[in-house]
């Protein structure tokens, strides 16, 4: 089954599978997991969705693409639902991730140079992930990203993450500073939960000084922490953010939106995409949102995210070995005081599918529509392999 035809760049890969429904999938064995990964952040709803299966299959029977010379219906709509349930006041959509990024990016650069800034700087974060491509791999705040790719991107400068003050002494000693670009809660970097009012001390400095604040709501957007954005729950507007991962349930999509003045920083013939936008993209993202907002899968995720975290500590309180128990809806870390990526197979062989990040933090983004029970067996599962894990 393996082929040799793919370049390695995600190295082995152990598990090979093949169907999902809900909360669970099925590898080609035909053994289930329960899965509590969900396509790292992706398939909030589960797999399968009925309501995306329809919207996907429907839209492709009539019109797969057309380009962005024409008017899509399918993009419009789902730009203004977007646009009511962010509060935001435009959006470009994109692919991906990083490309939503990477139009955050441009977008800060307009800003420095309609100020006179010959070389506008983005202040981002050390341990911060922003995606691969050359300028988002820049930004992002690990050296293993980094490696073997310099000359890197100029125009950033990085501070620690959740340092308010280290951001102030940037502003004083830098004068080419046109944003800061962060993600709300860190998710490659383990889980890292800033101070309760880090956004709002950012919102503050971005507009003393007339920057950009530009937040990633990849991996805490869409519903996943407790509100559809993360900035919703802290009372803070950004003027950039950006989406994708769980936006299109598991269909490639990924948005950037402006606001404030940000707003028409892009004009015609400044940034676009081939297939940004698509149709199908749009069908499935639009509807996507819409189960988010009408199942109030928000709601759920912040009051199961309470539960996993207080059944977890109830647990492993107690384990030497286990650092801190964190999390905001369901995004939640339990951070070992050593490597762990074995948990990740010890797991697996009990089905059960999670993920290790920052070497020492099991990371855990179970679909929002996890149920009570999927909680307490995931609980059930792991808490041993955690309690009995020696390296
Ligand atoms: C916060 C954040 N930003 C950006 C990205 C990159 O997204 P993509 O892989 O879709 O390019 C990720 C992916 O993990 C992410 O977690």
């Amino acid at each position: 089954m393996p082929t040799n035809a793919l370049m390695n760049t995600y190295g082995e890969r152990a598990l090979t599978l093949v169907r999902g429904e809900g909360a669970y999938v099925w590898d080609s064995e035909g053994k289930r997991y329960l899965d509590a990964l969900a396509g790292i952040a992706v398939c909030g709803l589960g797999h399968a969705h009925p309501a995306v299966t329809e919207a996907v299959s429907g839209q492709a029977s009539s019109l797969v693409h057309c380009s962005n010379l024409y008017n899509i219906p399918a993009q419009q709509q789902f730009a203004d639902k977007l646009q009511s349930v962010s509060g935001m006041s435009k959006l470009f959509f994109g692919n991906s991730g990083a490309e939503a990024n990477e139009a955050a990016i441009k977008l800060a650069r307009l800003h420095g140079h309609s100020k006179g800034i010959e070389v506008p700087t983005i202040i981002v974060m050390d341990n911060a992930f922003h995606g691969r491509t050359l300028a988002t791999l820049t930004a992002t705040g690990n050296r293993k990203v980094h490696a073997g790719f310099e000359p890197l991107v100029r125009g950033f400068t990085r501070a620690p993450f959740n340092d308010i003050d280290a951001i102030k002494t940037i502003a004083s000693n830098n004068s080419n500073i046109a944003a800061i670009l962060v993600e709300p809660i860190q998710g490659e970097g383990g889980i890292q939960i800033p101070d309760a009012d880090y956004l709002q001390n950012l919102r503050a400095l971005c507009d003393e000084h007339d920057w950009l604040l530009m937040l990633d709501e990849i991996q805490t957007g869409n519903g996943r922490t407790g509100a559809f954005f993360n900035y919703q729950l802290h009372g803070v507007m950004p003027d950039v953010a950006t989406l994708s991962k769980g936006l299109g349930n598991g269909f490639p999509i990924g948005a950037c939106f402006v606001h404030g003045k940000a707003t028409d920083l892009f004009q015609p013939g400044n940034h676009g995409s081939t297939f940004g936008g698509n149709p199908v993209a749009c069908a499935a993202g639009l509807a996507t949102v819409n189960t988010i907002v009408e199942q109030d899968l928000c709601s759920s995720a912040a009051r199961l995210g309470k539960q996993l975290l207080q059944q977890f500590s109830d647990e492993l309180g107690d384990c030497d070995h286990v650092v801190d128990i964190r999390g905001q809806g369901l995004m939640i870390g339990l951070e070992l005081n050593t490597p762990c990526a074995e948990l990740v197979a010890q797991a697996a062989e009990q089905g059960l599918l999670i993920n290790v990040t920052a070497g020492n933090v099991v990371r855990l983004l179970p679909p929002l529509i996890f149920s009570d029970e999927q909680a307490q067996q995931l609980v059930a599962i792991l808490s041993p392999l955690i309690r009995n894990f020696n390296p």
